[in-house]
């Protein structure tokens, strides 16, 4: 088939997808609910989406709903009057399509499109008419999936576009300079690219596990709840956000209307692009390296906080550095004993994180206190004596550190690590793993 009779199939099917009591039905049962992928969407478009809104293929209202919980002003516009019938909170709804919207020349101070340009090959044509009802100096949101990502998913599944063949599952794939470029010509400036969403459909985290695909499903499984969603969303807000685009399946942009359409400022997204998925793991490690402070914070965050936190989150968290301990230092141990005890006390004592724990931990005299929580002991414990029980193949350099004044040099590491193993019943820390799913 020729390209254009393809790329006109591919949109006539998304065009009608939805338009069908079913689907709709369907949609929204399945897709409207909590995933990292929509809590990290609705983060970023509330904290832009500002005046007057257009929710440009709006569907079941997953990002308009909220967006109206938030009191900001949103128009919905979909071509599927089954879809926007979904919508729960009240406002302007309007069928109507994005290839020709029903609206002057910059109306709108803030367009959003989620989960809409992806699915169209004509997707440029898309973004000319959004920009053209976004008033100068408006923000334009959208994502997009990444052909960073399949350009190195092609290393180790050569025939991975076959996946993204049928009118179905048809999917763009743009590089963030392809995309760059088509807004450019449109008077638009991309502000932020962020890759988002890693454990979905992420062909970079199978090469890091091996390609072991049940590795994502376990992770996958262990994401069914608010907390451990929340504590995912924020190691990749925290962490993985600085990840050069191409890491996850898709990339998030942010972008705003000018008046004048720059020429010369190409290197504007400052995108620090990897060749090949080796080079990709190197740079993945540095960025980790430089944030492992960060790392323990939120682990330290989290189980302070862990009576609010589920078991699923520590089942979660623990299955995570079991695939990626082979690369990544992301048990509390091993990343505390790299930290620098300098910049930890003092991230600690400024209150730069978010959290309260600070509060409570940073001034207590008594060393052992920072671990009195009775989870956080648990899992010091259990990553203790997996740790203790390693050393012999791997002995830990002489360097003397500490949080919050308890230590954690080689010597003295040992020796609480050991205090703490007796404290605490193995069969309490290591039940965790036992539970079912
Ligand atoms: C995958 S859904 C995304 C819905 C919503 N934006 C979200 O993030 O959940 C795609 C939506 O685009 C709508 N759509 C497809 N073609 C359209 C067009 N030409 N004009 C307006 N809406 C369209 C569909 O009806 C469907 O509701």
């Amino acid at each position: 088939m020729l390209e254009t009779q393809w790329s006109q199939k591919i949109r006539q099917f998304k065009r009608s997808a939805w338009r069908h009591v079913p689907s709709a039905k369907w949609y929204h049962k399945t897709v409207d609910k909590p995933s990292v992928g929509t809590e990290r969407e609705k983060k970023i478009i509330s904290r832009y989406a500002k005046g007057l809104i257009l929710d440009a293929g709006a569907g079941s209202g997953r990002i308009t709903n909220h967006l109206r919980t938030l009191n900001k002003s949103v128009i919905a516009l979909d071509i599927s009057v089954e879809m926007l019938a979904r919508q729960v909170e009240c406002g302007s709804n309007i069928c109507g399509d994005v290839e020709a919207l029903p609206f002057k020349n910059e109306t709108f101070d803030t367009v959003n499109a989620t989960w809409v340009l992806v699915h169209f090959p004509n997707w440029k044509e898309i973004v000319r008419e959004l920009v053209r009802v976004l008033k100068i100096g408006g923000t334009i949101l959208f994502e997009m999936s990444s052909k960073e990502h399949l350009n190195w998913a092609k290393e180790i599944l050569p025939d991975i576009e076959k996946k993204y063949s049928s009118a179905q599952a048809y999917e763009s794939f743009e590089t963030v300079d392809e995309i760059y470029e088509e807004l450019r010509i449109n008077g638009v400036r991309i502000d932020q690219v962020i890759p988002y969403d890693f454990l979905n459909s992420n062909e970079f985290l199978k090469f890091l596990c091996g390609q072991n695909e049940s590795c994502e499903k376990q992770l996958f499984n262990l994401l069914s709840t608010a907390e451990a969603i929340d504590f995912w969303c924020r190691i990749e807000e925290d962490i993985l956000s600085s990840f050069p685009p191409g890491m996850s399946h898709k990339n998030f942009f942010i972008a705003n209307k000018i008046q004048m359409v720059p020429l010369l400022d190409r290197n504007y997204v400052n995108v620090n692009m990897a060749t090949n998925l080796n080079e990709a793991a190197r740079l993945a490690m540095k960025i980790i390296g430089q944030k492992k402070e960060q790392l323990l914070l939120i682990y330290l965050d989290v189980h302070y906080y862990s009576t609010l936190y589920s078991k699923r989150v520590r089942r979660f968290h623990r299955k995570l550095t079991e695939i990626f301990s082979q690369f990544l230092p992301i048990d509390p141990i091993s990343i505390a004993s790299q930290c620098k005890k300098e910049t930890l006390l003092s991230e600690l004592k400024q209150g730069h994180y978010h959290g309260n724990f600070k509060k409570d931990y940073a001034y207590e005299d008594e060393n052992i206190n920072i671990l009195r929580h009775v989870s956080l002991k648990e899992e010091f414990s259990y990553w203790a004596e997996k740790l203790v029980t390693t050393w012999h193949e791997t002995p830990p350099n002489k360097t003397d550190i500490s949080i919050c004044d308890v230590p954690f040099g080689p010597i003295m590491e040992y020796e609480l690590m050991k205090e703490i193993i007796l404290q605490t019943p193995s069969s309490v820390y290591f039940a965790l793993d036992n539970e079912g799913q």
